[in-house]
């Protein structure tokens, strides 16, 4: 299996993930219905968000928490959504590449989902 070691690993690892994402019944709507997301913007902040986690390039400059709480404030995003999307991220690298950086996007997706998802609960009950 292929190392995820460039740019274009993350674009293919990325791309095959969104294609996923939004045929998915749990999450789709929130890219699709709620967001209303503009790929051609989305897709390159994620590429360079992933290449500053994975290989300290830090060519990803925003707020990756703050992005969600105004989805969370239309819908809710559960734990049931975090864990669905963290099965899809997790599926999707391990379709496509092993290694160190296969295991780091999925350890680090886990990390960053887990404090979001308790971010979002506790702005529900503010
Ligand atoms: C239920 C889980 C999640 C849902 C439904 C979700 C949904 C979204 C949506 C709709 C956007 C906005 C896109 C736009 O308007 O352009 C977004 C942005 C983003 N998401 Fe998520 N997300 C989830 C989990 C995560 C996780 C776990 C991570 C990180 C590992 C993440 C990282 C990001 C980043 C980096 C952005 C771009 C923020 C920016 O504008 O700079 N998301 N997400």
């Amino acid at each position: 299996m292929k190392k995820l070691e460039t740019r274009k690993d993350i674009e293919q690892l990325v791309n095959s993930f969104y294609a996923k994402v939004i045929k998915d019944e749990k999450i789709a709507s929130f890219f699709t219905d709620i967001a209303k997301v503009d790929w051609d913007k989305h897709l390159p902040k994620m590429y360079s968000f992933w290449e500053s986690i994975l290989f300290g390039q830090m060519t990803y400059k925003g707020n990756p928490m703050g992005a969600h709480f105004p989805i969370n404030e239309i819908k809710a995003m559960e734990q049931e959504h975090f864990d669905q999307w963290l099965s899809l991220w997790t599926q999707t690298v391990e379709e496509n590449f092993a290694g160190e950086n296969a295991d780091l996007a999925i350890y680090k997706a886990q990390n960053i989902a887990k404090l979001m998802a308790f971010k979002m609960e506790l702005a529900r009950r503010l």
